[in-house]
C-alpha cells in the first residue's frame, strides 16, 4: 500500500478542488424537487463544472478495472440505492431521499462530496436515517488527527451507528483522493480500535459512510447497468462524503462551503481547536 502525502502546494491544490465540489452541490439544492429528473440534476452538474468552475467530471467515462465507463457527471442514488446510481428520467417524488455524490477535477486534484437530499416531506425515519448518517460521517472524521488508526475512525462510525439501530454497509469504502480519484488507503467504515495504516499529516482521504435502516447486506440493482447498488431487504439506504487532510494537529475538511448543513454539535463541543475549515 502506498499512501501519498500532498506537499503545500498539493494541499493548496486539494483546497481549491475541495470547495468546488461542495459548491457544486450548493448549486444543485434548489433543483431538487418532486418532478425533477435525476438526469436533469445531472446536466445542470455537468454543465455548471465544465462552464462556470472549469472542472472536470470525474466521473463521467471512469472506469476502474471490471466495470464499464461510468455514463454521467454524477451519482444520484434514490430511497434503496445504496451508491453509484446512474441518473435517469424518472421524476424524483415527494417522500424520496436522494443521495448527489459529485466529484471535479481542478488543476489535476479531485474533489470529492456527497450529501442527502430530502424531496419534499419525508417520513420520520427516512428524515432519522438521513440524520443519523450525518453524524456517523462526522464521528468518523472528528477523531482524524495524526497519530490516530484507520480501525479507529472505523470504530467510532460502526460503534454509533449500530447504537441508533442501523448497519454499516461493508463492501463499499472511503478512499485516499488526491492527483487520482481513488487511491490508498480503503477507509473502511467498520472496524477495530488500533488496527490499520496510521495517519499521517499530509493524507487525504474520503470518510462516506453507507447507512442502512434495515440489513447490511446490499445487490446489485435491477437496472443490470453495471454501477447501481441496493439493499438486499430493500430498506433505505443513506449515505453523506467529505474529503479531509490529517493535518499536524487534527483535520482540515475540504469539501466545505456556504452551503454545509451545520457540523453537529458534538464536534464543536468537543474538538473545537482541530475544526479548521476552509469555507
Ligand atoms: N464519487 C464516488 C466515491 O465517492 C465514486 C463514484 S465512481 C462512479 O468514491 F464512477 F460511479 F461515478
Ligand atoms: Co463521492
Ligand atoms: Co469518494
Amino acid at each position: 500500500m502506498s499512501i501519498t502525502i500532498k506537499d503545500e502546494a498539493g494541499i493548496e491544490g486539494m483546497r481549491v478542488a475541495g470547495r468546488l465540489a461542495s459548491e457544486l452541490l450548493d448549486y444543485l439544492t434548489p433543483f431538487v424537487k418532486p418532478g425533477v429528473t435525476t438526469n436533469q440534476i445531472d446536466k445542470l452538474a455537468h454543465d455548471y463544472m465544465v462552464q462556470v468552475q472549469g472542472t472536470i467530471p470525474a466521473t463521467l467515462g471512469y472506469q476502474p478495472p471490471g466495470y464499464g465507463p461510468y455514463p454521467k457527471s454524477l451519482c444520484s442514488s434514490v430511497n434503496h440505492q445504496v451508491c453509484h446510481g446512474i441518473p435517469n428520467d424518472k421524476p424524483l417524488k415527494k417522500g424520496d431521499i436522494v443521495n448527489l455524490d459529485v466529484t471535479g477535477i481542478k488543476d489535476g486534484w479531485h474533489g470529492d462530496s456527497s450529501r442527502m437530499f430530502l424531496v419534499g416531506e419525508v417520513s420520520i425515519a427516512a428524515k432519522r436515517l438521513c440524520q443519523v448518517t450525518y453524524e456517523a460521517m462526522w464521528q468518523g472524521i472528528m477523531r482524524v488527527k495524526p497519530g490516530v488508526r484507520l480501525g479507529d475512525i472505523g470504530f467510532a462510525i460502526q460503534t454509533f451507528t449500530e447504537k441508533q439501530g442501523f448497519t454499516v454497509v461493508r463492501e463499499f469504502c472511503g478512499h485516499g483522493i488526491g492527483v487520482k480519484f481513488h487511491e490508498d488507503p480503503q477507509v473502511l467504515h467498520y472496524g477495530r480500535p488500533g488496527t490499520l495504516e496510521e495517519l499521517k499529516p499530509g493524507m487525504t482521504f474520503t470518510i462516506e459512510p453507507m447507512i442502512n435502516i434495515g440489513r447490511r447486506d446490499i445487490k446489485d440493482g435491477p437496472e443490470k447497468d453495471g454501477w447501481s447498488i441496493v439493499t438486499r431487504d430493500h430498506s433505505l439506504s443513506a449515505q453523506w462524503e467529505h474529503t479531509v487532510l490529517v493535518t499536524e494537529t487534527g483535520y482540515e475538511v475540504l469539501t466545505l462551503s456556504a452551503g454545509s448543513p451545520p457540523i453537529p454539535a458534538f464536534v464543536t463541543q468537543s474538538n473545537p481547536a482541530q475544526l479548521s475549515v476552509n469555507a
